[in-house]
């Protein structure tokens, strides 16, 4: 990482996958993997371009069973740009000596650029530039400028400029025994302006997608009028150009793409907008001026300056945080806010999860809140025009209200595989995920503090109340009396640990009383009934009405909510589930040893004829995930709620128990082990705080990055400095702010949105500044430890911090 960039200086086969993911370009609306313009799909490149909510479903025979799968489409690939020299074997990296190498992503004006210089198997040397981008201002045009210098040679060069169709899923080595032929052709055409049309159509979906693409030639600054030879065949059209070059003439080729879809807005085919937006579109240098232009305005929104005690020491700390920003915005771009899309877990980066849309969105809403809490809005409709098949699905399941899917898609139907493959020991075992119910307590959280951040009463009167209320009678519905515990319990689900979906020799899966679900059940039916106090009447009794919602339901509910049972055992220690402290402690040490990386061991178990769910082991953050998504004095009050003795000192008993016992197969896990360490251990977050931020520029996974970011990781990190390190909670109607910045952070200067207010917030380790631009909103309410205090437009206060060792 050097400066703004991230930076590679020479050419490494092996490395390509990862760095592809990396240097992915995208806009919001489609992205593309950085693997080079001449590549095709093999065992070191993988050119695939990933348009947001393009899904398409197949079928495939699996021992014995039919499976169904739904994909994010890989989609016709519009880089191809290829030469020859003289005739000869087209340019392949591989096939050459490369000279030098130098590669590097532009993160402040989101250009990729790639220059190499090479010896080829005659003895010629060539150098070659290619800049690349998916444009933040235009969200159809994906643009590349290739610069040929032939250094010691004359002669002739052939381009191939094409778009191909001819593509499939195969960018995930362990579903490649499942079904993945997604297009079918539909048009391959040339116009008479010398551009290039390709249509193609999902297969199930029946999603058209348009490519049109444009190529321009110039040899020493003048503009070579060439006629290309067309090839066309089903699904892949070419022009290949032939010319002369020699070293004080270089080759200067421009492509500029326009991808267009049937899921698109006003338009009328997407052949026809594809064809009119190339032949409209402006040179690379003007489009690259007005991507930059935008991605200027964007980082105004969401950077932020951390200054370390120790001069440099924190450069590549504020380097990988811009990254995963820059990846985040790629994934989910303000251009979402036109689009009906989620988050998937993996971004628009690679095919891992198909491209399905989690509970990671937990993780990264938050950072969004306080940046660009439009971008929240946007994605949370996703969600709610799901609302229907949330509802279907709760019904089909015997069950009331909204049951969201655990993996989404196109319609929102569950997504989640039955079976999956153990690359540990080529055995397809049942997959039993779909049971964390949680996703659904995840989506009211998010539609709360979506709204705790704004106030948009609007968006949650209309969509966001709605999917609150449902989901909260999805609970207070699934939860049953249990008699002897004079308690309320959910049983046969599965928690955020995916180590666990049963107990130890059982015939069914699931477990009971996740403590993590249980209580978040209660949160929601808390806030269910807290939409009392905040939503107009005439809209309560409308939503009642529609709802079919009775005096007596609420009354349930509130019942439910306050008499849920939650496990402990020990000395305050929450129970994980029934039981999880009776299963048997797990041998770290043993199997550190013969493993080394046991970050999977739900793999390496099974693998060995075991199962983690006889141990004590978890995959990530579960208990945890209660002291990372509440602070301390929300957590007390939903304990008091529930009459459950509740001290701030077992907080980093808990920590000790589940840290002791996590092996962090997920991403997720890091960070939020670090985020409740930081609270209540501050030395102790920051080298977690590092490994998550290492998690994909690094791929401390060995392997999960090249098939996709880890947009909960990604933003999970970025949050922490935006909510941890600042202690910001948008809670009953303030914005809280207890600072603890970590040891060796002297400032940290930050720009959030709360509330329609433009705030700047300064922190050291002593003080705390905040200041609001002048504007004619309402004061707000800012919390500063314990007292509260208002906040005028246009104010500047000071607070003196003490610091708490
Ligand atoms: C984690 C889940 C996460 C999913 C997608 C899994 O490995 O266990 O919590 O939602 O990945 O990122």
């Amino acid at each position: 990482m050097n400066g703004w960039k991230l930076v590679y200086d020479a050419w490494d086969p092996q490395a390509e996958p990862l760095r592809e993911a990396l240097c992915t370009v995208g806009n919001g609306y489609f992205a593309t993997r950085g693997a080079a313009a001449e590549s095709r799909a093999d065992a070191t490149h993988y050119p695939g371009t990933y348009i947001a909510g393009c899904y398409n479903r197949l079928q495939t025979e699996i021992s014995g069973r039919t499976i169904e799968n739904e994909s994010l489409v890989n989609a016709p690939n519009w880089l191809t740009l290829g030469f020859r020299i003289e005739g000869g074997d087209w340019f392949d990296i591989d096939a050459v000596e490369v000279l030098s190498y130098h590669q590097e992503l532009d993160l402040a004006q989101g250009i990729l650029l790639r220059s190499l210089r090479f010896r080829d198997p005659s003895g010629r040397h060539t150098r070659i530039e290619q800049h690349r981008l998916a444009s933040m201002a235009a969200p159809h045009l994906g643009a590349q400028l290739v610069l040929i210098r032939a250094e010691d040679w004359s002669g002739a060069i052939e381009v191939c400029s094409a778009l191909n169709g001819c593509v499939v899923n195969a960018g995930v080595a362990r579903y490649r025994d499942l079904n993945h032929h997604h297009l079918a052709p539909l048009t391959a055409d040339t116009g008479a302006d010398g551009s290039q049309l390709l249509e193609m159509e999902t297969n199930q979906s029946h999603i058209r997608i348009a490519l049109a693409a444009t190529t321009r030639l110039w040899r020493n600054g003048s503009l070579v009028e060439v006629e290309p030879d067309c090839r066309r065949e089903d699904g892949y059209v070419a022009h290949h150009y032939r010319l002369e070059i020699e070293p004080a003439q270089p080759l200067r080729i421009e492509k500029i793409s326009a991808l267009y879809t049937s899921r698109d807005r006003a338009i009328s085919a997407p052949g026809l907008e594809a064809r009119k937006a190339v032949a409209d579109a402006a040179p690379f240098s003007r489009l690259a001026e007005r991507h930059a232009l935008v991605w200027q305005q964007l980082w105004q929104h969401f950077d932020f300056d951390l200054e370390h005690e120790t001069a440099g020491t924190g450069e590549r700390t504020e380097r990988i945080l811009r990254l995963h920003l820059f990846h985040l915005l790629q994934t989910t771009s303000p251009h979402v806010m036109d689009l009906d899309v989620g988050v998937p877990a993996r971004g628009l980066h690679g095919e891992a999860y198909r491209g399905h849309i989690f509970w990671d969105e937990l993780f990264v809403f938050p950072l969004f809140n306080l940046r660009m809490p439009e971008i929240t809005r946007a994605l949370l409709r996703y969600r709610y025009r799901r609302l229907g098949e949330a509802r279907r699905a709760a019904r089909a399941a015997g069950c009331r209200g909204a049951m969201f899917p655990w993996q989404s898609g196109s319609n929102g139907r569950e997504e989640s595989q039955r079976l999956h493959l153990n690359p540990e020991s080529g055995n397809w075992i049942p997959d039993n995920s779909h049971l964390q119910r949680h996703i659904n307590a995840a989506v009211a959280y998010n539609t709360w503090q979506y709204y705790q951040a704004t106030r948009d009463v609007e968006f949650l009167s209309f969509y966001g109340a709605e999917m609150i209320l449902e989901i909260a009678r999805f609970w207070a519905g699934v939860a049953t009396y249990n008699n002897q515990r004079k308690r309320y319990e959910i049983l046969g689900v599965m928690g955020p640990d995916e180590h666990h979906d049963s107990y130890p020799g059982a015939e069914q899966p699931g477990l009971d009383n996740n403590a993590y679900t249980n209580l978040m059940a209660v949160w929601v039916l808390s806030r269910a009934l807290e939409l009392w106090d905040i939503l107009p009447g005439q809209r309560l009794t409308e939503l009642c009405q529609s709802l079919d919602l009775s005096r007596e339901e609420l009354t349930h509910w509130d019942e439910v909510s306050r008499s849920m049972y939650i496990p402990f055992h020990g000395k305050g220690i929450i129970s994980q589930f029934d039981g999880y402290e009776t299963l048997e402690e797990f041998d770290w040490e043993g199997y550190r040893k013969r493993y080394g990386d046991i970050q999977r061991l739900d793999r390496i178990l099974e693998a060995e004829e075991d199962t983690p769910n006889r141990y004590q082991v978890s995959k990530q953050a579960d208990v945890l995930m209660l002291f990372y998504l509440f602070s301390s004095e929300e957590l007390s009050e939903l304990f008091e709620r529930l009459d459950y003795p509740f001290e701030y000192e077992t907080i980093p008993r808990n920590i000790d128990y589940y840290m002791q016992r996590t092996s962090h197969g997920s991403t997720l896990s890091r960070v939020v082990h670090s985020w409740v360490l930081a609270r209540s251990n501050r030395p102790g977050c920051w080298p977690l705080f590092m490994e998550a931020l290492e998690s994909d520029v690094a791929d401390i996974q060995g392997g999960t990055t090249q098939e996709g970011i880890h947009t909960g990781a990604m933003a999970g990190t970025v949050d922490l400095v935006q909510r941890c390190f600042t202690g910001i909670e948008t809670r009953g109607n303030v914005l809280w702010l207890n600072p603890s910045l970590p040891e060796g952070l002297k400032s940290l200067n930050l720009k959030i949105r709360y509330r329609g207010h433009q705030l700047a917030l300064h922190m050291t380790p002593t003080h705390l500044r905040i200041s609001t631009e002048p504007s004619a909103e309402q004061p707000i309410s800012i919390g500063i430890r314990t007292a509260v205090h208002q906040l005028n437009p246009g104010e500047m206060r000071q607070f003196e911090l003490q610091r708490d060792g």
